[in-house]
Order: structure tokens, then sequence, then C-alpha cells
């Protein structure tokens, strides 16, 4: 449990809130040491008080407060939030979350010598199954970014990527899980179409993701050696395979990647 350290959230929206929960489901974090601010306080005090943290005032507010300041407000507004605090930032680890958001757009807008981060976490961390893609060109000191991975490791995987790889890392892990919820969605469909209550059918189909996703962590197993080992030659699942095939299944999910890449 990380008692010293104390962080703020400027903005509370989705992606502060799953951080949030899967800092204190994790055991990271407990509520007294987080604080967060928002636009609506009325939200902000029953988003805050839910999770035993404490509401602030406004960024200002939060970033004096908090050690570990979490940048959580949309990407347009990084800019006018941040602005009137650089001077505050200055003394803090500065853990951005804005998409679109690098190191460099960074450097222009803090002040020389802050210590910051730009990471693109996923929705699961909220249950502490994030990913959490981050820059490797940052300003933090070892320290620091030893501290960063000590507390989000116990909410999501830790990828350090190249600036040039943030995009492609981000579609991949941010846009990923409504891709997966389609696929559970429509394995559920299948199942139900067969007999299946539909609640059985989306807890099969969401443990079976989690199963193979760990399986293939766990094993370093490559994806199609994964898929032989379930297709045994004139049985049942090489003939799923072969209908998905026919239905370009691996080239649609190629191409939504390069949708989102080059939109
Ligand atoms: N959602 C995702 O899956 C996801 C994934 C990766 C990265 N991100 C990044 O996370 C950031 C937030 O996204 P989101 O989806 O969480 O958006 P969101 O739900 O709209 O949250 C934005 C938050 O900013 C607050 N805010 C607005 N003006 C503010 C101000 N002047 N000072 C302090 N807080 C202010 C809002 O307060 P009110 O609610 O009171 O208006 C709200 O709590 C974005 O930069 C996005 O790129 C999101």
């Amino acid at each position: 449990m990380e008692k010293q350290i104390k962080i703020g959230f400027i903005g509370f929206g989705n992606m502060a809130r799953a951080m949030a929960d899967g800092l204190l489901k994790g055991g990271a974090m407990t509520g007294e040491n987080m604080c967060a601010c928002a636009k609506n306080r009325e939200r902000l005090a029953a988003n805050t008080k839910s999770r035993g943290m404490n509401p602030c005032e406004d960024a200002r507010e939060t970033a004096l407060w908090s050690d570990m300041v979490i940048v959580a407000v949309k990407p347009y507004m990084v800019e006018n939030v941040l602005m009137p605090i650089r001077d505050i930032l200055k003394d803090k680890i500065v853990i951005s979350v804005a998409a679109g958001w690098p190191f460099e757009k960074y450097e222009q807008l803090l002040l020389p010598g802050t210590h910051h981060l730009s990471t693109m976490p996923n929705t699961p961390i909220s249950v502490c199954e994030g990913i959490l893609i981050c820059e490797d060109h940052h300003s933090l000191s070892e320290d620091e970014m030893d501290i960063f991975r000590r507390i989000f490791s116990k909410t999501a995987l830790i990828q350090m990527v190249d600036a040039s790889q943030l995009s492609a890392a981000g579609t991949l892990a941010g846009c990923g899980p409504a891709f997966a919820s389609m696929f559970v969605e429509a394995l559920a469909d299948g199942g139900v179409k067969q007999g299946l209550p539909r609640d059985v059918a989306y807890r099969l189909a969401s443990q079976m993701i989690v199963g193979t996703g760990k399986l293939q962590l766990e094993t370093n197993a490559h994806p199609g050696a994964m898929k032989d080992a379930v297709c045994s030659p004139g049985g049942t699942t090489i003939v799923g395979v072969a209908a998905l095939e026919r239905r370009g299944f691996r080239s649609a999910v190629i191409d939504a990647i390069d949708a989102i890449e080059s939109r």
C-alpha cells in the first residue's frame, strides 16, 4: 500500500474514475490519498465521496495537494487548464492520459525541467486488467518512474513505446475493448441462437477471452499455434475457423485498425 504518495486527478470523467477504481481495487492507493477536481461540483462530490476521495475546488488546489498529478481532461482543454498552474506542476510528477499529447507537446506547454510522462490507458484498468501505454521519452527521474510503476502495475500492464508507436498502440489497447465487446456479444448471440441462456452465454464468452489472453501472456505462445492447438484434424473447431475465414474475420479486424489510424 502506497501511503506517502498523494495522487490528484485534474478532470474526473470516465478515464480518471476508471484509474481511481483500479488503484482502489488493486490496493495501490486509499481514497484518502487521492483527490480530484472537475467542472460539475455536484457530480464531483458524489464521485469522490463514493470512493472516499477528496474533492478539490479546481486544478490549482488539486496540483497543490498532490505529489502525482494525473491530467485527465479532454485533449482540447489541456492547455487552458494547465497553463495557469505550470509553476505548481514544476515540482510534481505529471502523468498525462490525454490523447494526442506526447512528450514534445508538453515540453512546449510546461515549464522547463517539469517531470512529466505521457500515457494512454484503457478502461479495463478499473478492474486491474488494464493497459498503460507509456511514451519511452519522458522526464521522470528513475525514482519517480519506479514509484509510477509500483503503483500502476497493480492496475495495468505497463508498456513503454516510442513516440512513433503511441498512436497504433493506443488504438489497439484503447479501441480494442470495443472490438472485443462486439466479439463477446456476437459469440453470445451465436450461443443464444443455439439455446444458451443470455447471461450464461456472456459469462462463457467473456471468461473465454480472459483465459485466452492470460494463456498467451503467460506462455508467450504464437496465437496461430494456440489456434492450431484447439483445431483437431477433421474436428469441430476448424469448421468454425474456416467459416470465419470465409467472412474475412482477420482482415476485417486489420482493416478496423487501419481505418482508425488513417482517419
Ligand atoms: N475514455 C477513454 O476510454 C480514454 C482512453 C484513453 C485516454 N483517454 C483520455 O482521458 C481524458 C479524459 O477523457 P474522458 O473520456 O475521461 O472524458 P470525460 O469523461 O469527458 O472527462 C473529462 C473530465 O474533465 C473535467 N473538466 C472539464 N473542465 C475542467 C476544468 N476546467 N478543470 C478540471 N476538470 C475539468 C470534466 O468535468 P465535468 O464532468 O464536471 O464536466 C470531466 O470530469 C482525455 O484526454 C482522453 O483523451 C480517455
